[in-house]
């Protein structure tokens, strides 16, 4: 980390000082998330050890399911029961959801302070703001529409990187053919919302992306686009292997290093799982865009700050917001995690070449207007309105339902969310 010791010495010796029986010097912090895997694990702890050099005391409280579904009950178990911790992971309209319940705190001065409006792109920072004040901090910017793979077993199925999705589906016939699982996937209802809105961007591109799944646009779900849509959702779960259901993202990952499966599709916290295990890329694994039409899908994790009593708890929340967006922070949690640093000017000498191709997509795709929210992901859509739209996409996936019905259901389901 670039938080020199000096720093963190004085920032204790003032802590100390400050708060000379009560306090922890740092303040204190709990932190729910739902960073479990290696490659997550490895990235929340270096949050963790760096509040602890500023003096600080952390509570870890993870609640594991990827996706955080299962984080997000718990939280609402603990909110309704007057006892919320101090710092969520936590992210696009569920930051504003949270924050129109009166429940989360602004950390304005910190952002005033240290200038985050200049720090960081103006979509992020409109994201962590309720009411023009930030409530949250953006940890990192993730791409969700990536496959990864192992560059020896395509070459043992005679497979090149498809650009297209009919070049998906031949490759994918041909990894079978050659005995190998096309498709590594997780059954779960987040993963299965990760293909959906993978096809939907790479069938219908980015226009029709924010017109079915941020708009809502009713002649968008309903049209011939979407049909292909689910028809492609019918192909790729006859590339899954017959032990999918329910399995972890990462354990699907692990199939890949392992040379079982040939491609997966997912965000790159899946690289974090690459490099936890020692692997390189473009040498061990490879990160290509989705097929199809081009485009981003946004996905950023932030934390943000819950109302608590005490001053050491504030403390705690300052503290952290402050470290959350310094560069050091910023750039080393990504190079764990996978992603890339939400803070603008980051040097991007340490980052690897497929960290590169995200940086400099994720300033084409905006340029070109093609940056996309993800919806499976919570960056687009109310919770409600996504659950929805999850339950059709997964019982979809795990039936025989027509492309035609499916829509049918989408239609239905969103109408009901939203009235
Ligand atoms: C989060 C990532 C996390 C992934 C799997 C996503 O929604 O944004 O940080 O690694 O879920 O748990």
């Amino acid at each position: 980390m670039r938080l020199g010791g000096h720093t963190a010495a004085l920032g204790m010796l003032l802590g100390v000082l400050a708060f000379p029986s009560v306090c922890q010097a740092g303040g204190t912090v709990e932190v729910l998330h739902w960073w479990t895997s290696g490659g997550e694990a490895k990235a929340i702890a270096t949050l963790k050890s760096a509040f602890e050099a500023q003096g600080g005391k952390w509570i870890d409280s993870p609640v594991a399911g990827g996706g955080g579904d299962a984080a997000m009950t718990a939280l609402r178990a603990r909110v309704v029961a007057g006892n919320p911790p101090s710092a969520v992971q936590l992210k696009g309209p569920n930051i504003q959801e949270w924050a129109r319940q009166g429940v989360l705190t602004d950390i304005d001065a910190v952002a005033r302070a240290e200038k985050w409006d200049e720090l960081l792109p103006p979509v992020l920072a409109s994201i962590m703001k309720f009411h023009g004040k930030y409530v949250a901090a953006p940890v990192n910017i993730h791409r969700v529409n990536w496959i990864w793979a192992n560059p020896a077993v395509l070459a043992k199925a005679g497979v090149l990187p498809p650009t297209t999705w009919d070049e998906f589906n031949a490759a994918a016939d041909k990894l079978k053919a050659a005995g190998i699982t096309p498709l590594a996937h997780g059954g779960q209802p987040w993963q299965d919302a990760t293909l959906f809105e993978t096809v939907v961007l790479g069938l219908g591109g980015a226009d029709f992306y924010r017109k079915a799944l941020v708009e809502l646009d009713e002649k968008a779900i309903t049209s011939s686009t979407m049909i292909k849509v689910f028809d492609q959702m019918r192909k790729l779960r006859s590339y899954v292997s017959p032990d999918f259901s329910g399995r972890d993202w990462n354990l699907a990952t692990a199939t890949i290093m392992n040379g079982q499966a040939g491609f997966q599709l997912m965000g790159d916290w899946a690289k974090g799982e690459f490099v936890a295990a020692g692997k390189v890329a473009g040498q061990d694994f490879l990160c290509i865009p989705a097929p199809g039409l081009p485009g981003f899908i946004l996905n950023s994790d932030s934390i943000a700050m819950f109302k608590v009593n005490g001053v050491d708890k504030l403390e705690g929340q300052k503290v952290l917001a402050s470290l959350i967006m310094s560069e050091g922070f910023q750039e080393t949690f990504s190079l764990n995690k996978g992603s890339i640093p939400a803070r603008l000017g980051v040097p991007r000498d340490k980052f690897d070449s497929c960290a590169r191709k995200s940086m400099d997509d994720l300033a084409a795709d905006t340029n070109a207007n093609t940056l996309v929210p993800s919806m499976a992901h919570e960056m687009a859509v109310s919770r409600s309105v996504r659950g929805e739209i999850l339950d059709v996409v997964t019982n979809h996936f795990n039936s025989d339902m027509s492309s035609q019905d499916a829509v049918k259901r989408l239609v239905e389901a969103i109408r009901r969310a939203r009235s």
